[in-house]
């Protein structure tokens, strides 16, 4: 080799070398120049200014549904959505208002980059306590299905927030609603509304979202159902919401999905977490509508699972410096189908102890508002027209277990002293309180407004 030539490949080699370094390879930027590229060489519309970056076939970066928010914690969240079609994606996120560049996530499935699927989540972690923060989506195409043609990295150009749960934040309101059925496109934003809950700063499904099964098309079903309104009204605010799985969400073929669209970095549908003087607990009580007698094994050895979890949350910190413990399921403990779940959690929530009790447990799937108080065997319901509730209650569940009413809206205003429940009878046009009440450290409730009180026999 002549010795200039040599010396000209080392030049090019070097500033190779110097471009690698000062751009890795996954922050390429690359400019799309066409508007359609169905295929190379096919379909390619020009754009008329050579420097634009076009709208391309090929970005999946905008979701077709949501972004919606779950797992709330201090320094962490979970963001999911749903693309147009499969691809490797990515989040990039950072402080809002932050200029210093993003932080990067892939979506990786044992060490590889992750193609396979529409349906993307990303449990961000290390994140700073009460921070907003604005992320967007990046997506690439597995090069396999496009000939081995280099695609690029597309990164969203839509920009979406979130903010992560404060420490410090004492006095906070808290919006419920359960058992919509399908509904919530016609029911969620009056129920909000008219329950005075638009400033809520976290949202609650309690369950039984769905129309009906988990059938043929789980995604429609989730999306249409509940998910894209739950993303209309408050996702799209950056608000974090807790699904709380409910029997209609555990039946169909489909119903092994439901954790695709909910997923938990630990894979347990259980969970808790602390906000100010509450500690909420959720319980995930699967159902067996199916007939198969494995089901009900596997479903109750899940139950016994959370129960052994939930004796030993009672040995931690978070629960010893909780004022008010908060459970929150879909299926209730007395006041209705759930004989099994007060069997299996008799042991560990019977507590009166002030280190042990709980102070409300709240739960839905019998489309009737109602309540029980602690200690008591008694409900009180403020419902003409729904008198169906259970009979031979005991009086020995020492906290108030209020079921929430068929698409309900409820707030639980949480505050150092109390908390405050309010159930809106929200479908007049003057909403009307069906019940409100207040529950105090020691356990003790005081109501806001009369309610008819019924013991056996079952008025029905
Ligand atoms: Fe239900």
């Amino acid at each position: 080799m002549k010795t200039p030539i040599y010396i000209a490949l080392s030049f090019l080699a070097l500033a190779a070398v110097c471009a690698a370094e000062e751009k890795p390879a996954e922050q390429q930027d690359f400019k799309f120049d066409t508007y359609t590229e169905y295929r190379p060489s096919l379909n390619r519309i020009p754009s008329d200014d050579p420097g634009m970056e076009c709208p391309n076939t090929r970005d999946r970066t905008l979701p077709m549904h949501g972004p919606w928010h779950t797992n709330p914690g201090f320094d962490s969240i979970t963001i999911s959505y749903v693309a147009a079609g499969p691809s490797l994606a990515g989040v990039e996120y950072r402080i809002r208002g932050t200029t210093n560049g993003f932080k990067r996530v892939w979506g990786t499935i044992y060490g590889a980059a992750d193609y396979h699927s529409h349906v993307h989540s990303f449990h961000l972690k290390n994140l700073e306590p009460a921070t907003e923060y604005e992320y967007r989506f990046l997506s690439a195409l597995n090069s396999y299905e496009l000939a081995k043609l280099w695609c690029g990295i597309f990164t969203g150009k839509e920009l979406y927030s979130f903010k992560t749960l404060d420490p410090e934040l004492k006095n906070y309101k808290v919006f419920l609603t359960a058992d919509t059925h399908g509904s919530s496109r016609v029911w969620l934003e009056p129920s909000i509304e008219r329950s005075n809950a638009r400033d809520a700063d976290l949202f609650v499904q309690l369950g039984d979202q769905i129309e009906d099964t988990m059938a043929n098309d789980a995604e429609n079903l989730i999306m249409g159902s509940f998910l894209d309104e739950c993303c209309r009204l408050y996702a799209s605010r950056g608000k974090a919401a807790i699904f709380v799985r409910g029997n209609h969400e555990c039946q169909g073929i489909q119903a092994w999905k439901y954790g695709t669209y909910f997923p938990r970095p630990d894979g347990k549908g259980y969970f808790s977490f602390s906000q100010g003087p509450a500690l909420f607990v959720v319980l995930d009580a699967p159902a067996n509508h199916g007939g198969m007698p494995i089901n009900e094994v596997i479903a109750g050895a899940y139950l016994a699972e959370q129960a052994a979890w939930l004796a030993d949350l009672k040995k931690t910190e978070a629960w010893r410096k909780a004022t008010f413990r908060i459970v929150m399921a879909h299926i209730p403990m007395t006041l209705g189908g759930g004989d099994r779940l007060a069997e299996i959690f008799r042991e560990v929530l019977v507590d009166k102890s002030k280190d042990g009790r709980i102070h409300l447990y709240l739960a839905g799937h019998m489309h009737v508002q109602m309540r029980r108080d602690p200690g008591t065997a008694a409900v009180k319901v403020n419902n003409p027209f729904r008198k169906s509730f259970p009979r031979h209650l005991t009086d020995e569940w020492p906290f108030a277990e209020v079921i929430e009413d068929m698409g309900g809206g409820m707030t639980l205003e949480v505050s150092p002293e109390k908390l405050t429940l309010k159930a809106y009878d929200w479908r007049r046009h003057e909403p009307r309180i069906m019940d409100a009440f207040e529950v105090y450290p020691d356990g003790h409730v005081k109501d806001l407004v009369e309610v008819p009180v019924y013991t056996e026999p079952n008025p029905k």
